[in-house]
């Protein structure tokens, strides 16, 4: 039975590429405001597992429920309409086109006539002044071209980018794994913003000291299967990564 405030539910999630069995038996409950820390070796099936939950490809077997209905992630497209955002490594950002046109990226809004297609730079740049104020960002020039900022503020702007579509929970795939220290930091805000805000955020992350930062729950992955999930607060940075070599968890 799934418990009450699960919002999402994994059951049984599979996914084979031919004979190799990338993801297999895999059960998880995200409840809502939940962190979540996926933290596995390489070739532990992490990416395939978010490949799954944003949409960009089918699990083989298994079921996904959101808000106890059954539902089918066809494309990132009914990833995002369900309220699932997922930040891919590179970001996805124009770095020479501007803040509010990296977030508005094909949803710009029109001003007039619809049939005219005439850009309303001003409502973009007052609404991505908006969003990037709840991660304390509010205050930079939304003419600014993205390739002028930090790692971290770039991290920032797809992240508005995501909100904007109302996201419920975002996936993260290593978004610190390039960055430097500082950098690193600014992300770990990030999320702790997201989570005052009632955002799920899940983590995929090779840093045990940034899941221990910033997670209530680590879920560990072994060679495709869930080797378990422990609270954050019951372990350590040493003891997660003893945990992802040996498959043991407790
Ligand atoms: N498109 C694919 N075709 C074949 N094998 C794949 C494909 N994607 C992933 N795999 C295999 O599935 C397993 C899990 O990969 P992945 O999800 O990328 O792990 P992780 O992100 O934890 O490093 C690995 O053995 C990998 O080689
Ligand atoms: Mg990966």
């Amino acid at each position: 039975m799934a418990l009450v405030d699960t919002m999402l539910a994994l059951r049984g999630i599979g996914k084979s590429y031919g004979a190799i069995h990338a993801l297999a038996g895999i059960d998880l409950d995200i409840a809502a405001r939940d962190v979540i820390g996926i933290c596995g070796d390489n070739g532990a099936g992490k990416s395939t597992l978010i490949r799954i939950l944003s949409g960009a490809e089918q699990p083989s077997e298994g079921e996904i429920s959101i808000d106890g209905q059954a539902i089918a992630i066809a494309s990132p497209a009914t990833a995002l309409a369900r309220g699932i955002a997922t930040l891919y490594q590179d970001l996805a950002l124009a770095p020479r086109l501007s803040i509010a046109q990296n977030i508005f990226m094909g949803a710009e809004l029109l001003r007039g006539p619809p049939a005219l297609g005439l850009l309303d730079h001003r409502r973009m740049r007052d609404a991505a002044a908006a969003l990037l104020d709840r991660f304390g960002l509010g205050g930079l020039d939304m003419n600014r071209p993205v390739s002028d900022l930090s790692g971290g503020q770039r991290q920032a702007v797809a992240l508005a980018r995501a909100l904007r579509g109302k996201a419920r929970i975002v996936i993260m795939d290593e978004p610190t794994a390039a960055l430097g220290v500082a950098e690193s930091a600014e992300v770990l805000d990030l999320i702790r913003r997201l989570h005052g805000e009632g955002v799920t955020v899940l983590l995929v992350s090779h840093d045990m000291e940034d899941v221990m930062a910033v997670t209530s729950r680590v879920v560990i992955l072994k060679k495709g299967r869930k080797a378990g999930e422990i609270e954050t607060a019951r372990t350590t940075a040493r003891h997660l990564g003893e945990m992802i070599m040996s498959g043991v968890v407790g």
